[in-house]
């Protein structure tokens, strides 16, 4: 069946069951924007890279910390409307000697202010999730390009909005996807270009990270706006930690791209029974009803015929993992523990996992790592991953250099969120995902193996 007649099937299928579904599913499919893609964007080069913050709680105080200690950069102003946050950040700034940013605060839009400034050239958002659309479209606005956190939007429509305003304004807007400059991760990209896992057929992913002690966290901190999620979406609320690796492997949008998928969650029974044990009868959190599966799975088709699975739970208990599995032809990399299986000149090495990661680090690991690895670790956030993140960020930028992830990347990944919930909403049908680069990606290079200078 062809693509557009599969589309009108979708929709018309959506429509016998209900509005809601039809709006979402047509905005999923059309975009009328007449603007100029960037793909593979080059702003010029900064000599300073003038940084503003918005959001400095558990995340961007973290980065405020690293940017303290990564060349070229300028902290010129923070904004947080939670003066003890604000507080501690700029202090942060000042003990590692540096100039006192200026604050903003006081109101909710008390942002737009601070964007308002001439001597910024990005943004760093790190604000609850239901800002990080309007933040970041403001910041474009403004004249400045946008970092932000994870995920980089809600619904498709928000999507949407971004992509249109990156493409009007040509500014960067990046999901700072930390995962990516994981040493794992940037090691099996690596082997992947390499060819060492042959011709790829399959990827899983996941965000499985046991969160329920976050629901203790009430009126300030990541658990007094996150745990609400659970009783306000039934899908998959947070795809992108384990996605992004995988789409990078698979190159997603430079080459291949999302096609369709398809969601199931198991039933919502953890975040109740644990309000039920751990607070009091009448307390909010046993008042609110929690209806997001503990277990939610997703399956994405690529437009190539590839498959990734996408797994969400952050409330049974086990063991952290984003399950970073990536199956070739020719071989699997597992991550949570790492482990590797290959067939090598026709033997069936295939059926014991290799665990010792050493030898595979001493020949595959990325330049990038190679190359800051070390100086990574040493700053920390997330075993370096977060610092790596922000080094090269300023470095593309002080170089001129497109970024290694685009706003069709942080679109992509993040829209599986609400269209897994659209799709068990439906029992499962299939939804399909937009294609936000409006047809860039079959002719975008794929993402390099970057060897920093
Ligand atoms: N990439 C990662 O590994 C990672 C890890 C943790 C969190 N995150 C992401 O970081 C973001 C922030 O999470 P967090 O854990 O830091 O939450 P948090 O609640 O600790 O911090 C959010 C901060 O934003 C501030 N804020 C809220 N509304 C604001 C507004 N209108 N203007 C200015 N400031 C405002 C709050 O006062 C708070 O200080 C989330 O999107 C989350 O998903 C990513």
């Amino acid at each position: 069946m062809d693509k557009r007649r599969r589309q009108l099937l979708t929709l018309s299928t959506f429509a016998t069951l209900g509005a809601a579904s039809v709006s979402l599913g047509c905005s999923s499919m059309i975009s009328n924007s007449q603007t100029k893609s960037v793909m593979g964007l080059k702003t010029p080069a900064l000599d300073t890279v003038r940084i503003g913050f918005i959001g400095v709680g558990q995340r961007g105080s973290g980065h405020v910390k690293h940017c303290c200690h990564i060349e070229g950069v300028e902290i010129v102003a923070i904004c947080d409307t939670h003066l003890p946050s604000l507080k501690k950040a700029i202090d942060s700034v000042v003990s590692a000697g540096l100039n006192a940013p200026q604050a903003y605060s006081g109101a909710e839009d008390a942002y737009l202010e601070m964007l308002s400034r001439h001597d910024i050239d990005i943004v760093i958002i790190s604000t609850p999730w239901r800002w990080h659309a309007p933040m970041a479209i403001a910041t474009m606005e403004h004249g400045k390009h946008a970092f932000v956190e994870v995920p980089l939007a809600l619904t498709v429509a928000e999507c949407w909005q971004i992509v249109d305003t990156a493409e009007r304004t040509q500014k960067h807007c990046m999901m700072m996807e930390n995962v990516n400059y994981g040493r794992d991760e940037l090691m099996v990209l690596n082997m992947v270009r390499q060819g060492l896992f042959g011709e790829l057929l399959h990827g899983e992913a996941a965000y499985i990270h046991e969160l329920r002690w976050q629901m203790k966290e009430l009126t300030e901190s990541t658990g007094s706006w996150r745990t609400p999620w659970h009783s306000k979406r039934n899908g998959n609320l947070y795809p992108t930690h384990g996605l992004g690796p995988v789409s990078q492997y698979m190159n997603i949008n430079r080459g291949d791209r999302f096609d369709y998928l398809t969601s199931m969650s198991s039933p919502a029974l953890g975040r109740q029974m644990y309000a039920a044990r751990e607070f009091p009868k009448e307390h909010m959190r046993n008042q609110a009803r929690y209806i997001n599966g503990d277990i939610n799975t997703s399956l994405i088709k690529t437009i190539k015929g590839k498959t990734i699975m996408v797994q969400h739970d952050t409330t049974t208990p086990r063991p952290y993992s984003r399950h970073n599995l990536i199956q070739g032809t020719n071989g699997v990399f597992a991550g949570f523990p790492n482990r590797i299986a290959l067939e090598q000149g026709g033997r069936e090495s295939f059926h014991q996992w290799d665990y010792d990661m050493q030898p595979w680090y001493d020949k595959f690991d990325h330049p990038l790592w190679q190359h800051m690895g070390s100086e990574a670790e040493r700053n920390g956030g997330h075993g370096g991953m977060d610092f790596l993140m922000l080094w090269r960020m300023v470095y593309c930028l002080r170089h001129g250099e497109p970024l290694d992830q685009d706003v069709y990347d942080g679109a992509s990944w993040s829209v599986i969120s609400p269209l897994s919930s659209l799709s068990l909403e439906h029992r499962s049908q299939s939804v399909d995902i937009p294609d936000f680069t409006r047809g860039a990606w079959a002719k975008a290079e794929p993402l390099g193996i970057v060897k920093p200078s």
